[in-house]
């Protein structure tokens, strides 16, 4: 069979649903494949690329919709697109079944059997196919490079020798997969970076790439028998006022606002309000990932770009992927592969629609002249409603004070065996060896006990200070050498003075250093 790949006909869309790449992926499988002249331009791949993949490059769409027997696409078709197609094609590609019913009655009547990248169901065997999470990966990165293109500040933190540049602070609200993009992407930046779900669950997940998880705190009369995981409901008022006051303390110190809050098949939920876009610091950024599902803040204006009155930029662009068209292509045409892999049972390059197979079933909306949308329930759970995890019991302050208790006396106990094995050795030794040998021995081994004890209680993000700091005190060198400079002997005199001088460097330079170091950690 052929699969072929027309030139997207959205203004503005960048992408392409068929890369050398995946071309060559999809010929191994046993497909001839074709693409529309042009079709990967914006993507930065010309007609050349495709013709040493060994791609057919045809001239107009109306060939290439002839020609394919399965069409690949990113944007749902428009109708003239498919007006002009013959009958009984196999399309993949977004549909987005909910909002274009017109557009599967116009693919009924011609026979067409279509698979919807967005219905991909959230299986794990399903993830290499999933569009949707490739897609909003990418617009969760960009939203935090178009923020900082539009801030006029560093991300990250930095002491120059023109001054000292504090660090953004950024705030995500929604960590979906959009959200744990940008999260990822603003720490590895430098900045601060909160972030909001009503999922308190992924709190752990934020937690653990440098966020921290912005908490709301309840008073028990507040959650009034309505929560989920001891967290008050997301749909009570006392979560909605509590979200906002706390949004309402943040707004004025917050540089960047990432909102990407979604639940499906609902309008955006309104997170930022007009109140506090208004109390932001001028030269502020939001970034409204949900614009197009109406925006989590209440001034977007989806799919542009402006400031308000008092200097905050809000950007609502719909196109993230689009402006990463290379990017996107890339991995969009690699879930179109996995999706046509999975079409081709017998790997003899034909494409066979198989009914029990939960993600081919989940994702087809219109099959041999019916709609087929919307499916049944997959017959694996979910991953998205799989029940999260019980929260672990939150231990009381006198649990934790007794628990502390403990284990400091269990730690004294040890100690002092330890001193006392220590001790009845040292005697043992002491009865056989030479007092000159002993009387360094036990300096010896209290050094080592003193400094294991110093070294164990500091964290290990100070160890690489500590390290430079202990490098300057045990410049022990500088005593001898200071003994030594008064000799008589003129080449005692100048090794000496040598050795003051390096030791000097070193204990200067291993201050200065950890001085440097300890900065790095200071961040506001
Ligand atoms: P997702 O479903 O993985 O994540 C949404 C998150 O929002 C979930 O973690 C959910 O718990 C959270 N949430 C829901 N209601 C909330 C509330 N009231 N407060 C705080 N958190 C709340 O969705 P995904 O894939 O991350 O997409 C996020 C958004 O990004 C969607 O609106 C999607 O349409 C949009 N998107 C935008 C693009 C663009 O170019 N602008 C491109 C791709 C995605």
């Amino acid at each position: 069979m052929k699969i072929g790949a027309p030139k997207e006909k959205t203004i503005g869309e960048a992408r392409v649903a068929l890369t050398p790449e995946s071309a060559q992926r999809l010929q191994k499988l046993g497909y001839e494949c074709l693409v529309e002249s042009g079709a990967g331009l914006a993507a930065s791949l010309p007609d050349s690329a495709y013709e040493a993949a060994g791609v057919k490059v045809v001239n107009t769409a109306e060939e290439l919709w002839s020609q394919a027997d399965i069409v690949v696409k990113v944007r749902e078709p428009a109708a003239d697109e498919i007006d002009a197609s013959p009958s009984d094609k196999i399309l993949v590609s977004f549909v987005y079944p909910a909002s274009n019913e017109a557009l599967l009655t116009q693919m009924n009547s011609k026979n067409i059997s279509a698979l919807a990248m967005d219905m991909v169901p959230r299986i794990s065997r399903a993830q290499k196919m999933d569009a949707l999470s490739s897609m909003a990966n990418i617009a969760g990165y960009r939203a935090v490079i178009e923020a900082s293109n539009n801030f006029g500040r560093f991300f990250t933190g930095q002491m120059t020798a023109a001054g000292k540049v504090p660090p953004a602070r950024v705030l995500v609200l929604g960590a979906g997969v959009a959200g744990l993009a940008a999260i990822g992407t603003s720490v590895s930046l430098g900045a601060i970076t909160l972030a909001f779900d009503v999922r308190p669950e992924v709190s752990e997940q934020i937690e653990s790439m440098g966020a921290e998880f912005v908490f709301l705190e309840f008073d028990e009369a507040q959650l009034d028998g309505a929560t989920t995981n001891g967290y008050a409901s997301p749909s009570s008022q006392a979560f909605i006022d509590k979200q906002r006051e706390k949004f309402r303390e943040l707004a004025p110190s917050i540089d960047i606002v990432i909102t990407s809050a979604l639940i499906p098949n609902r309008p955006a939920p309104e997170l930022w309000t007009e109140d506090m876009v208004a109390s932001m610091k001028q030269g502020s950024v939001i970034v409204d990932l949900a614009a197009e599902r109406g925006g989590n803040c209440a001034l977007t204006k989806p799919g542009s770009k402006y400031v308000t009155d008092n200097g905050v930029t809000i950007i609502g662009y719909t196109d993230f992927p689009s402006r990463m068209a290379a990017q996107s292509s890339t991995l969009y045409a690699n879930n179109i592969r996995h999706m046509i892999d999975d079409l081709t049972p017998e790997k003899d390059g034909v494409a066979v629609i198989d009914m029990e197979d939960d993600v081919i079933r989940g994702a087809l909306v219109t099959h041999q002249g019916e709609i087929t949308w919307p499916p049944p329930p997959p017959k694996i759970q979910a991953i998205a409603a799989a029940s999260p995890k019980p929260k672990e019991a939150v231990e009381s302050d006198a649990d934790k004070a007794s628990r502390e208790q403990k284990e400091l006396q269990r730690s004294l106990n040890l100690t002092g065996v330890m001193l006392g094995l220590g001790g009845i050795l040292c005697l043992a030794l002491g009865a056989v060896a030479p007092p000159s040998f002993m009387q360094h021995f036990i300096v010896f081994v209290l050094s080592i006990f003193i400094g294991f004890h110093v070294i164990w209680g500091v964290s290990h993000s100070l160890h690489t200070p500590l390290m430079a700091i202990t490098n300057a005190i045990s410049s022990i060198i500088i005593v001898g050498a200071l003994l030594q400079v008064v000799s008589d002997s003129w080449l005692v005199m100048i090794l000496a003075s040598i050795a003051i001088l390096i030791a000097s460097v070193n204990i200067f330079g291993g201050f200065l250093v950890t001085r440097r170091m300890l900065a790095m950690f200071q961040r506001s």
